[in-house]
């Protein structure tokens, strides 16, 4: 038998958090690397003022790190189907809409792997969330034709969707032995998505596996949203959130949201919001939490606490307690975040992420019993309260743990292989 050529189109997986290039091809793994070393470009955007130049992934977090003057962009996914999308933000001086810094994103995602690949690629496999936005069909659809618009724009001539649970589904596949009806359960940055399918190994060369899809749900919850219920509960009450004014209501809580809010950061240093919190300042109780908060601004230091926070949180993961040292800031402040803090801050979205889980059985008409297996993938699938979580619904399944980073890339690559040639 011949060996089969390579795949003429490449799959990506643009993440809230992570993006993949996925490429076919055979006996070979099929993520690109794209930074370094590592397959996965990490979403984040920073326009260094000194060196006037955009860069990308952990180069940009790193240079932001290291003080460079400039704005970082990160979760720019979350804007997709958002009002903000059609604004603009300023950049090395400039206006900038933030439809054309998605495409610098994209466009480096398919030049470096291009380059990797040593070929061009005119067609892709997108891998979208199954809903960019809860409960409006229209927001939804614009979020979708805005990533097609965009990468289009730069270059690729054909530009095809599919699920990411499903693109997950499709990498399971390329493991497994015998038939299996399998959860696919993939909580990432931005969105928690799941899938039901029938998989097995004589299935895979089937081009439409409609009849396998038993079913696909999702809501926008993940871990930017836990990352925000950990700093507004953990952190932002030493930044003055939840202060009482002289006239006994609580102070309006805009910027603390904002500050909470990987996407809404930068919001917080415009002049008119900070003119706002100054006027606010005498008719507080106790300034000194909104002292901090001036500090906290003063030093553009907005991503520097998300970034603490998301540390924090993955570091809960495998320990009972991280301490952030906020000396920066105050001597002497520091914030201990724990486990019981963060898994009671984030329980009402885990209670609407199980709830969706058991809707999406409803809908398949099945059982818990009828599943054999449940797939997680995603970051922020090993938090382990989620976990459990979903194993209580489905107490006699098989857990089964992909490449966190990597699974829908892998799929996406044999879904564009399949459509592609
Ligand atoms: N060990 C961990 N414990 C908890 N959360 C984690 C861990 N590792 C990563 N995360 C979280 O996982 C998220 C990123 O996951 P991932 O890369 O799968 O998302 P994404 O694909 O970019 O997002 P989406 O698919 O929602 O658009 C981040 O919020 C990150 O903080
Ligand atoms: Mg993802």
């Amino acid at each position: 038998m011949h060996n089969p050529s390579p795949a003429r189109a490449c799959g990506i997986d643009f993440g809230t958090s992570n993006s993949t290039v996925g490429w076919w091809r055979p006996d070979a793994e099929p993520l690109l690397v794209l930074e370094g070393d590592q397959q996965t470009l990490p979403s984040v955007v920073f326009f260094n003022v000194e060196e006037r130049r955009p860069v990308y992934g952990r180069l940009a977090l790193s240079e932001y790190l290291e003080g460079y003057e400039g704005r970082l962009m990160r979760s720019l996914k979350s804007l997709l189907g958002s009002k903000l999308l059609k604004s603009e933000t300023t950049v090395l001086g400039s206006a900038m809409p933030f439809k054309d810094i998605l495409g610098l994103f994209l466009n480096t995602l398919k030049q470096r792997a291009e380059e990797q690949a040593d070929r061009s690629f005119d067609e892709v496999v997108l891998g979208r969330p199954v809903f960019f936005v809860d409960d409006d069909p229209q927001a939804d659809k614009e979020a979708a034709d805005t990533l097609a618009t965009a990468a289009r724009k730069i270059g690729f001539k054909d530009v095809s969707f599919q699920y990411e649970p499903i693109a997950a589904a499709f990498d399971y596949e390329s493991r497994i032995e015998r038939e299996e009806r399998v959860l696919i359960v993939d909580i990432g940055g931005g969105t928690s998505d799941f899938s039901l399918v029938r998989l097995a190994p004589e299935r895979r060369q089937i081009d439409d596996r409609q009849d396998d899809i038993l079913a696909t749900s999702g809501v926008h919850i993940g871990g930017t949203d836990f990352d925000k219920q950990l700093s507004l509960q953990g952190v932002m009450p030493l930044f003055g959130y939840g202060s009482r004014m002289k006239s006994d209501a609580p102070m309006p809580t805009s910027t603390h949201l904002n500050l909470a809010t990987w996407h809404t950061i930068n919001a917080v240093y415009a002049p008119a919001s900070l003119r706002a919190l100054q006027s606010m300042r005498y008719d507080i109780v106790d300034p000194t939490g909104i002292d901090r908060l001036f500090s906290l601004i003063e030093q553009r230091a907005g991503h520097w606490l998300a970034m603490q926070i998301e540390q924090g949180k993955i570091e809960l993961t495998e320990h009972e307690r991280y301490l952030i040292d906020f000396a920066r800031i105050e001597p002497g402040l520091e914030a201990t975040l724990t486990r019981p803090v963060f898994e009671t801050a984030i329980e009402p979205l885990l209670e609407r992420i199980r709830a969706n889980v058991s809707q999406l059985l409803v809908s398949a008409g099945l059982k818990h019993e009828d599943i054999d297996t449940v797939f997680f993938t995603g970051g922020s699938s090993a938090i382990p309260a989620l976990r459990q979580g979903v194993a209580t619904l489905l107490p006699r399944a098989r857990h089964v743990e992909g490449n966190r980073f990597g699974s829908i890339g892998s799929g996406l690559a044999i879904e564009a292989r399949k459509r592609y040639g």
